[in-house]
């Protein structure tokens, strides 16, 4: 079996995800269940990067160690992804004791190769990002990352020769064309990070100590960023006893990361790799943001959206269609609650909930809830309809296999507008009344027929809908299977459910409005 492993970044414990933070780890577990489908054996990481000054400092704010604080925020998480069904493989923890020893062993390994050397620091440092800048980095003399003031700091430190490894990874980027996804992300860092001079970076602190200790140096500690992007290959089991996981999966094959962090994966990570002589993972995927209207999701605005707040009132698939449904490729989305419910009721209530519904009362109402056998002969609004529908199908994987999912979501919702316009070509009422049997056969059969693409084609996006759909027009779980969107011969004589069961319940939009109202 071909094997696939996805990552997303592992989070800061630094409060309560919201819908923005969610995004990412949504979109790969989508993906794995799309992979799942066409076969693959997927393997995807998630986790939390448990250390740092600015964790310190948080617990310290709560009264707690960094340890307990960082147990009760792995606990949260986890409890999050369970709430929306994620199916990570292994949560991975940066205070996990096996990662701890691999971050240490690098760090020497490093250090004896001469890629890590002993220096001292004086730079611009951005508190919240715990990183230094360059006066040149600054935008408007503030942190490029986040906008807040940096401070000049001095310390004692180790440094990574980041400059030895530029044109090698510059070559890399060439030679890989597909390795960064989308492309002007690339641009922006050949332009603003590495054709500037790529300045080596100081991996190690010393007026903290929650972190992983050197460890010839104890006095110092590992540098977040080096101990963090390390964790895809400790939660693999990578320099373990047992790394039969890192055999098997190394090298990734999609790392997921928001464009904040891009280039932390895009030129460090890689540079990483390249001094352990590692392979790359084949892909970085950076996504945008969800944004709200007035700028970003954030706690001194007041403005955050949790996962919960949308989950516990319209359901756990209508949040994750929403927010795989805005465009985070290419640009940011903005999240606003007119949008959510116009979205709700427009896109799964009316297109998709009343496409089943009447569908499955006209089988009832026609065939006594058994799906027609139909003689094949199609007339030319049939031929049409098939032809748009597959077509657009193909389209739909493309996107998908391109991780372009908002637009593949958008294809497929033309599919069930087509699908919903068929009923008005076909009028399915009225060659019931004047007995027009054969065509009537057609027009039931091409709808469940469609249906049934359709609820196989939401499996990997919103998996309990899908079932939900499939069980209901009488598909059974052993033919859901991506391999018969091409063939499938399974609908003559299926039965489907006799009191089609709504699949989204149409909301008021002003009652939503009030309950969405931060
Ligand atoms: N700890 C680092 C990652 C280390 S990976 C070796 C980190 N954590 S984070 O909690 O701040 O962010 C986790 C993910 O959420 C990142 O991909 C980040 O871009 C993403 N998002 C945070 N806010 C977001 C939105 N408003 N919208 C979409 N994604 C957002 O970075």
């Amino acid at each position: 079996m071909k094997k696939y492993y996805i990552t997303t970044p592992i989070y800061y414990p630094s409060g309560k995800f919201h819908i923005g933070t969610a995004y990412t780890t949504v979109l790969a577990d989508t993906l794995k269940r799309y992979k799942q489908l066409r076969g693959y054996d997927v393997f995807m990481l998630t986790g939390l990067d448990e250390h740092g000054q600015k964790v310190q400092a948080v617990a310290e704010k709560q009264g707690k160690t960094p340890q307990e604080h960082v147990d009760e925020m792995a606990q949260m998480a986890q409890d999050l992804w369970a709430l929306m069904d994620i199916k990570y493989d292994h949560f991975m923890r940066t205070t996990a004791k096996w990662h701890e020893e691999t971050v240490q062993k690098i760090f020497e390994y490093f250090l004896e190769k001469g890629d890590i050397y002993k220096g001292s620091y004086e730079g611009l440092y951005c508190m919240p990002c715990e990183t230094y800048f360059t006066e040149t980095q600054l935008v408007d003399g503030k942190c490029p990352d986040c906008g807040r003031e940096v401070k000049l700091l001095k310390e004692e430190a180790y440094f990574f020769n980041m400059k030895k490894y530029a044109d090698k990874l510059l070559k890399y980027y060439e030679e890989h064309p597909d390795f960064i996804q989308p492309e002007n992300r690339k641009t922006e860092m050949i332009n603003n990070f590495i054709k500037p001079g790529l300045e080596d970076l100081c991996v190690t602190r010393t007026s903290f100590d929650w972190g992983i200790k050197v460890k010839s140096d104890p006095k110092h500690v590992i540098y977040v960023w080096l101990d963090a992007l390390t964790n895809y290959l400790t939660a693999l089991g990578y320099m373990q006893p047992d790394d039969s996981l890192f055999k098997k999966y190394w090298p990734a094959d999609i790392q997921i990361v928001g464009k904040d962090i891009a280039r932390f994966h895009l030129i460090y990570w890689p540079i990483f790799l390249m001094a352990l002589d590692l392979p790359l993972p084949k892909k970085i995927l950076v996504h945008n943001w969800v944004m709200m209207k007035d700028g970003k999701m954030s706690k001194s605005f007041g403005n955050i959206v949790y996962p919960e707040k949308l989950i516990n009132r319209y359901g756990l698939d209508a949040t994750k269609y929403y927010l795989l449904r805005m465009s985070l490729i290419s640009q940011d989305g903005i999240y606003s609650p007119e949008d959510f419910v116009e979205r709700y009721n427009s896109d799964l209530c009316n297109d998709l909930g009343n496409l089943v519904n009447r569908t499955i009362s006209m089988v009832n109402k026609y065939f006594s809830g058994i799906v027609p056998e139909y003689n094949g002969m199609k007339n030319e609004v049939d031929k049409e309809f098939e032809e748009f529908t597959n077509n657009k199908l193909k389209r739909v994987e493309q996107l998908i296999e391109n991780f372009d999912i908002s637009n593949g979501l958008q294809e497929l919702w033309t599919i069930i507008s087509r699908t919903n316009k068929y009923i008005d070509e076909t009028r399915p009422w009225e060659l019931s009344k004047n007995g027009e049997t054969e065509k009537l056969k057609s027009s039931i059969y091409h709808l469940i027929e469609n249906i049934r693409k359709i609820g196989i084609m939401l499996i990997p996006f919103m998996t309990d809908t899908a079932k939900n759909l499939l069980r209901q027009i009488g598909v059974p779980e052993n033919l859901q299977t991506w391999e018969s969107l091409e063939k499938y011969d399974g609908l003559k004589n299926i039965k489907v459910i006799e009191k089609g069961e709504p699949l989204f319940m149409r909301k008021d939009i002003e009652e939503e409005l009030e309950y969405l109202k931060n």
